[in-house]
């Protein structure tokens, strides 16, 4: 394993040489390290981590202290990936002294290497805001979590020309902007084609098929630990719901048979 660290500036070279860019979510130390020992580029702290881990129907009631308290057990589990923090709803949206001070707090206390925002035209200023404050910020347009009120559902965005056109030119902005990346979410193909040719930064895809630059999914949808809502663009590498289930009837079984503990698993 090339035991490297990934920095900023492999998300271009990446690009550059055709090569594709891997990220994954992570919320805790086990996970974070093992995504890590498996030579993921970049590890994010996902907001996601409202719905798949602590069970909110939405990413919208998600805390900074939340988020910090996550991204610092991350941390100690990544060595050699990219670690990004998820900024939560109103951690940015209100001010850009706000969405400095926040993003500073997933350097400082988390030790974060950069944060994500969601949104194009209207959150340039907070992008351009912690950027100047020296923190590297990945821009996220399509399907934007955080206002799936607005959006009406988790619905596939950009389907019109109007509104592919719009959300090309937000990622041109971002990309003017000084955005290292992008992530597109749930995009049509074509739209997420054209945005990545058109951008010397990668596109990150997650739902927008198989022109970007890297590809991002929410590990726990990945490995089947939460199914409560699969999007269909989720492929499940592995189903570890299930098998935690078999093993916790096993133990069940065993523990009421007697069977568990045997000789060899007591002192
Ligand atoms: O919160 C999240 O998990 C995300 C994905 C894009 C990875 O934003």
């Amino acid at each position: 394993m090339n035991n490297k660290k990934f920095t900023i500036l492999d998300f271009k070279r990446k690009k550059e040489n055709g090569e594709k860019i891997t990220l994954l979510t992570a919320y805790d130390y086990p996970m974070a390290k093992i995504i890590d020992d498996a030579g993921i580029d970049a590890v994010m702290v996902g907001d996601s981590v409202g719905m798949v881990a602590l069970g909110y129907d939405s990413t919208v009631g998600v805390t900074m202290e939340e988020m910090i308290h996550h991204a610092k057990a991350v941390r100690r589990g990544v060595s050699r990936a990219f670690l990004l923090g998820d900024m939560p709803f109103m951690s940015y949206q209100v001010s850009d002294e706000d969405a400095v001070r926040n993003a500073g707090r997933f350097m400082k206390e988390a030790g974060c290497n950069a944060v994500k925002i969601e949104g194009g035209r209207e959150v340039l200023s907070r992008a351009v805001a912690i950027m100047n404050a020296g923190i590297p910020v990945l821009g996220h347009l399509g399907l934007t979590p955080q206002s799936v009120s607005k959006l009406g559902g988790y619905r596939v965005q950009a389907k019109d020309a109007a509104s592919a056109d719009r959300l090309a030119e937000d990622a041109m902005s971002l990309e003017k902007a000084g955005c290292f990346a992008v992530v597109l979410e749930c995009v049509p193909e074509e739209v997420a084609r054209k945005i990545t040719d058109m951008l010397e930064i990668p596109t990150i895809g997650i739902g927008a098929g198989r022109y970007c630059d890297g590809q991002a999914l929410v590990t726990y949808d990945m490995v089947g630990y939460f199914d409560r809502f699969v999007p269909k663009f989720v492929k499940k590498y592995a189903d570890i719901g299930n098998d935690i289930r078999k093993a916790a009837m096993a133990f069940k079984q065993e523990t009421d048979k007697g069977d568990f503990p045997d000789k060899s698993h007591t002192y």
